[in-house]
């Protein structure tokens, strides 16, 4: 029997075998503080490769250093970066998966504690003061995220030196072996501060009108694009609705998302919130109408994610046409292996997905 799982998705030059992709999850593991990945980076990684997913998608990492969530983010703001990340690379493609990297920049939800803060300290996502090692964020405007330090207003020089910074961190991560390149334009961070009326209130050709709020997202999707070429694909994560009155809408992520297939975009990975606290409906699958709705809208291919938890729910979303992939992540850390055993439950033959030393394991 086949399934739509297990076909395989072809993005411009790239087959993936398979759409159980792994999304970006930040791992904070970098405790050297210098952008570069580690040890636990290979084995995280490599992890989900021998596991059977089709792409793996490496956390959020800094353009610039500012542009990190906290210091101990992945970063590609340098060659040594880079080289770091190229094993990695080669591993993952040695398994049969592909592997892509998100590129990012936090803006105000930067200089943080790392997420879990230091081990019973209870700092998570607050504000890591510059005498600890912290540093001045970047924003739309002045304007702080929930209880966090307040950020400067980007001037026009900034925006050139961040569009410069995603384009010289996008040619690294395509020297270093990736497959794909992912624009963070999701969660509360740069991109989608400026997207967000609840943080943009620049009166400038950056802020205002959708299209105004667009224009920094557009002009890194260009040149990023510019450099990668055209073989590789280019996807961006957005979070498709704020939540909240007054804040960015579903029909406006749309609209985004029209622009973003005239701009040479690939897919669109559909999450959402992150810029101010709201109520979250969260179950079950709870952003897949907003990937279903973004596809049908549009056309643009998308990714579904948040609480994509079985191997029959994932097939689901492919067959009623909601996404084009789904992305697994809390279960993919409970189970790195869980393609394997979705191929089981699915009674899907493919004895290439299986590594040849567990093959003994999927009789
Ligand atoms: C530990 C952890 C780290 C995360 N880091 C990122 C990140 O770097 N970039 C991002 O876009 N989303 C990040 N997310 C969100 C996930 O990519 C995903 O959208 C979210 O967990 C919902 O999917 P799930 O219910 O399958 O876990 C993170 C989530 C977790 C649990």
């Amino acid at each position: 029997m086949s399934h739509l799982l297990f076909d395989p998705i072809t993005l411009r030059d790239l087959t993936v075998r398979n759409r159980i992709w792994v999304p970006p999850m930040c791992q904070y593991a970098v405790e050297a503080h210098d952008g570069i990945a580690t040890d636990w980076h290979m084995v995280h990684y490599g992890s989900f490769a021998r596991g059977g997913a089709g792409a793996i998608i490496v956390e959020a990492t800094g353009v610039t250093p500012e542009g990190r969530i906290s210091d101990k983010d992945l970063g590609l703001w340098n060659d040594e970066q880079r080289d770091a990340l190229a094993p990695i690379v080669d591993f993952v493609h040695s398994q049969g998966a592909a592997i892509g990297i998100q590129l990012a920049h936090a803006g105000r939800k930067g200089s943080f504690w790392p997420e879990w803060g230091e081990w019973g300290t209870g700092r998570g996502h607050t504000t890591m003061a510059i005498e600890d090692g912290g540093w001045e964020t970047l924003a739309p405007s002045a304007v702080p995220f929930d209880g966090v330090a307040t950020p400067r207003a980007a001037e026009e020089a900034d925006l050139d030196a961040t569009v410069g910074a995603f384009v010289a961190s996008a040619r690294r991560a395509a020297d270093a072996g990736f497959d794909l390149v992912e624009i963070h334009g999701a969660h509360g961070y740069l991109l989608h501060e400026f997207l967000s009326p609840l943080s943009n209130q620049r009166t400038d050709s950056y802020g205002g009108s959708l299209e105004n709020r667009a224009r920094l997202l557009l002009r890194v999707v260009d040149a990023v694009r510019t450099e990668i070429g055209d073989s590789m694909p280019l996807l961006v994560r957005l979070s498709a609705t704020d939540w909240l009155e007054g804040g960015l809408t579903l029909e406006e992520t749309i609209q985004v998302t029209r622009w973003l297939t005239e701009h040479s975009v690939d897919l669109v990975d559909v999450s959402s919130g992150g810029n101010a606290p709201a109520e979250i409906p969260v179950g079950p699958g709870y952003q897949v109408p907003l990937a279903a709705a973004v596809r049908a809208e549009t056309g643009m291919p998308t990714g579904a994610v948040g609480l994509i938890l079985e191997p029959a729910q994932a097939e689901q979303i492919l067959l009623t046409g909601q996404a084009d992939v789904v992305l697994l992540g809390r279960e993919l850390l409970r189970d790195p292996n869980f393609a394997l055993r979705a191929a089981d439950a699915l009674h899907h033959e493919d004895p290439d997905l299986i590594p040849m030393a567990y093959h003994r394991a999927h009789r």
